[in-house]
Order: C-alpha cells, then sequence, then structure tokens
C-alpha cells in the first residue's frame, strides 16, 4: 500500500505529539507542526528518530501570513489526513460576566476561526478519498452540557462544531473527502491536566483507529472510540 501523508496542525505537545508519533509507528508520512522553535523541540526529537517519516512545518494558527507560507511550502504535497488539533483552554476566568474582549477574541479565534480558516486554505492540499478532521471536544456538544462550567471554552468548541458542519456541507461539497469532529476523551496533558483518566498513548492509539477505518461519509461527531456524540 502506497504510503499516507499526514499533516498534524499543532503538534508540539499533547495530543498532537502523541498523533505524530502513533501516526509514524503506523507507517504514515507525517508533517508535524508547531508554533515556531521554541515550542517544538519533543517533535523535532521524534522526527530525528523517525528515519525521515515525520518532518516539522511552522505555523501559529493566529497569523494569516503563516498559513499564505505554509500554503505555499506545501504546494507540491498530496495529504490523506489534514488534522487540525490545536487549541487552548482559554483564561482561568471563563465567566461571561467578567471575560475581556481580548479573551473571548483569543478563545474564538484559537478554537473556532483559525482551524476552519486554516482546513479552508489547505483543502487543495488533500487528495480525494482523503480525510479533513478537526479536535474538538465533548464539551462542544450543547445537547451533553447538564453541568455548564469552563463556558468560554464550550462555546468556543461549540461554534467550531457549527464551522466544521458548515466546512463539511459547503466546502468539500463538490470533493470526496470525509470531515470527522473528534473528541480524544478526557486526557492528561497539560491541558487535561493529572486527574484525567486517559494517557495521550491510549487516546491517540484509539483516535489513530478512528482515523484509518474507513466509515460514512456524512460528517460526524466522534469520541476516540468511534461512538458518535450528539451536537
Ligand atoms: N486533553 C484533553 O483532555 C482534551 C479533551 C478534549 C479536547 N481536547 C482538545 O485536543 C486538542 C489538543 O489538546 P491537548 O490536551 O494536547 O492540549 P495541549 O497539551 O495544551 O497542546 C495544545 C497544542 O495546541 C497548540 N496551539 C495552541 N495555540 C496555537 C496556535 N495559535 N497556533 C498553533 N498551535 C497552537 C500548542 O502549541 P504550543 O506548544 O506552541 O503552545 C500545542 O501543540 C485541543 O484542541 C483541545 O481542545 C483536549
Amino acid at each position: 500500500m502506497a504510503v499516507r501523508t499526514a499533516l498534524i496542525v499543532g503538534a508540539s505537545r499533547g495530543l498532537g505529539l502523541g498523533l505524530a508519533s502513533e501516526l509514524a509507528a503506523r507507517g504514515w508520512r507525517v508533517i508535524a507542526t508547531a508554533r515556531g522553535p521554541d515550542t517544538s523541540q519533543g517533535l523535532r526529537a521524534i522526527a530525528r528518530e523517525s528515519g525521515g517519516k515525520v518532518t516539522v512545518e511552522s505555523i501559529d494558527i493566529l497569523q494569516p501570513a503563516q498559513l499564505v507560507a505554509l500554503a505555499q511550502r506545501l504546494a507540491g504535497e498530496s495529504i490523506d489526513l489534514l488534522l487540525v488539533n490545536a487549541g487552548i483552554a482559554g483564561a482561568r476566568d471563563q465567566s461571561v460576566d467578567t471575560v475581556t474582549d481580548e479573551e473571548l477574541a483569543h478563545i474564538m479565534r484559537t478554537n473556532a476561526i483559525a482551524p476552519v480558516r486554516l482546513a479552508r486554505r489547505l483543502l487543495p492540499r488533500v487528495k480525494e478519498g482523503g480525510t479533513v478532521a478537526f479536535m474538538s471536544s465533548r464539551m462542544g456538544s450543547v445537547a451533553d452540557n447538564q453541568t455548564g462550567g469552563m463556558d468560554l471554552y464550550r462555546a468556543s468548541k461549540a461554534a467550531l462544531n457549527s464551522l466544521t458542519r458548515g466546512f463539511a456541507a459547503t466546502a468539500v461539497k463538490d470533493r470526496v473527502i470525509r470531515v470527522l469532529t473528534l473528541h480524544p476523551g478526557w486526557v492528561r496533558t497539560d491541558m487535561g491536566g493529572a486527574d484525567a483518566p486517559l494517557s495521550i498513548e491510549e487516546s491517540v492509539r484509539g483516535l489513530a483507529d478512528v482515523l484509518e477505518r474507513g466509515g460514512s461519509p456524512q460528517h460526524q461527531f466522534l469520541d476516540y472510540t468511534g461512538q458518535e456524540l450528539s451536537w
């Protein structure tokens, strides 16, 4: 079988780094991005040990000029999987009463707008039959929200879910491309914290299975076990 190529955006640490490692171990060629040399040491170590399977690119998804430059550098690529993983938890105070305009813009731009803008820009690089996946969260499910808490993070991921639906309905309309919105489980990363039940390895193994498995051509919201979640 031909070697498949994945582009993972936001792979300096946590789940993105874990997925770069897992997919490379499964034989994929992986182009993995970090924001710059300061944040990519773990990724560079994996790239060094990968025998050329993992290469490092750089982008801060909030910088439009960097997106243009990345698209140009990847002009010759034919990508099987584009996974937009980058995301933030946002300010400690997640109250709508006190959030500043700046904090609100930062979390909405990072978690909702920039991932879909990036996917739209890089879509021509994704081959027919390929997959575009977005790392969302169960916390972005409106139907599943019985408790509140982390309200701005939830709202940003709900916005991402909605924008990914729009992306699936419009941008890939005339293409054979699978669009997935993913929940990795609650995972022990810098964001998930030490109390999370899942290790990075457990989550990325499940996510890689979901990404490698064929499935419905419909846009789906799936967790790391392949279970469909309600929007
Ligand atoms: N951990 C969980 O339990 C959990 C649960 C549900 C969903 N998620 C989602 O899974 C994804 C990864 O989470 P994680 O737990 O691995 O978080 P993490 O350890 O905090 O890593 C976040 C990643 O996103 C990158 N990033 C943030 N802002 C960026 C920007 N402007 N441009 C480019 N890259 C940027 C970070 O790069 P730097 O190193 O440069 O900061 C880092 O690589 C996120 O979208 C998160 O919302 C996580």
